[in-house]
């Protein structure tokens, strides 16, 4: 059982460090179904950088740029590209879970203070996780604007969203021989607890393999997949990520929908592309899942993967990597009961992975 040195309320928000954050908003805005909920700038007074606050259900995302060279955002896009930052997570005191953390061998990057405007107060520290990637504790029990202390609240066009609700996951791709360093990190400072993990024989294909452990909370509200490459014949897709994130860092955020038969209908709509997958995959499905609520025919036609476990089934279905550089991607996942990740589909999913590796040259 986890101890509980390091209550967790839930996921706060995930920031992007981006090159174009005014771009990239359009794209999480009008393809995601993300709407815009605060902004800061130097319109609002701050001169170094540019944030995007998006929300759509409970999903807080936040794009940065910078806006001149000599900025550690100038330096993080132009060694990672466009990528995640900060897994920023809800807790109830900022101050106790960063001495917690500390005690417990994380490195400290941002020491704990309170940010206020008219609003109330927000208390934020913020700790080293893999990579160049950040964990920001937010406290803002004492705070009723729409994102922190300097944003203004801005509202978008109300376009409804396309269904999706909560995080379900995020994934870290580490070095090869690295992984249990990584799991060790979050027993460790967080009290974290594996839930499930899986070797390179369960998620291998001719050429290329990896393996995977999973973190997750007391109460199973903040899951952390970490993969590192596994040895194939041919090079592993989580030694390209490493290769063009330069490093470690987030390889996908997994969102949660209702329905996801529509949620994809709307993203397809929008212009957003999905992994496809082999139709081979869909003949053997039925057998291996049993009955579900939804329509086979409706999951082959948009290409969603089904999965069960001992506690139930889920469907889930992965973009294309959302920039040029073949790192972060989005999952969209709708679980009945389950509490895995789809490992049955791993070997599905891996192989239509390394299609688009192998058009791209890197396979
Ligand atoms: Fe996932």
């Amino acid at each position: 059982m986890a101890t509980d040195h390091m209550p967790l309320d839930g996921w706060d928000h995930v920031e992007l460090w981006v090159g174009n954050a005014k771009q990239a908003a359009y794209w999480y805005e009008h393809a995601l179904g993300f709407a815009r909920v605060a902004y800061a700038g130097p319109e609002t007074g701050v001169r170094d950088r540019a944030s995007y606050v998006l929300g759509q259900g409970e999903i807080r995302f936040v794009l940065t740029s910078p806006l001149r060279e000599a900025s550690e955002i100038s330096q993080h896009v132009a060694r990672h590209g466009d990528g995640v930052k900060d897994i920023a997570l809800a807790v109830p005191d900022a101050t106790e879970a960063y001495r917690q953390a500390m005690q417990r061998g994380a490195r400290g990057v941002v020491e704990p203070h309170w940010a206020s405007d008219a609003n109330g107060r927000v208390e934020l520290s913020a700790i080293a996780t893999y990579g160049d990637t950040l964990h920001t504790f937010v406290n803002r029990g004492d705070y009723a604007g729409r994102y922190l202390p300097g944003y203004e609240p801005v509202d978008g066009p109300a376009e409804g969203g396309v269904g999706l609700q909560a995080i379900d996951h995020c994934v870290g791709n580490v070095e090869l021989g690295r992984m249990n360093h990584w799991v060790e990190f979050y027993e460790q400072v967080f009290g974290m607890t594996e839930m499930i993990h899986f070797s390179d024989e369960d998620i291998s294909t001719e050429y290329s393999a990896l393996m995977s452990k999973v973190l997750t909370d007391g109460e199973g509200k903040i899951k952390f997949p970490i993969n590192e490459p596994a040895e194939g014949r041919r090079k592993s897709q989580i030694e390209e990520y490493l290769e063009f994130n330069g490093g470690p860092g987030v390889q996908h955020v997994a969102l949660t929908t209702t329905n996801i038969v529509q949620t994809v209908e709307r993203l397809k709509e929008r212009g957003v592309q999905f992994l496809t997958t082999p139709g081979a995959y869909y003949e053997h499905v039925p057998e291996r899942v049993g009955e579900i609520d939804e329509d086979y025919d409706d999951l082959r036609r948009l290409g969603i993967l089904a999965d069960r476990d001992d506690d139930g089934y889920l469907l889930q279905i992965f973009t294309k990597t959302a920039q040029d550089r073949p790192t972060l991607f989005f999952e969209v996942i709708e679980r009945h009961g389950a509490r895995g990740f789809g490992d049955g589909n791993f070997k599905a999913l891996f192989e239509a992975i390394e299609r688009e590796q192998a058009l791209r040259g890197n396979l």
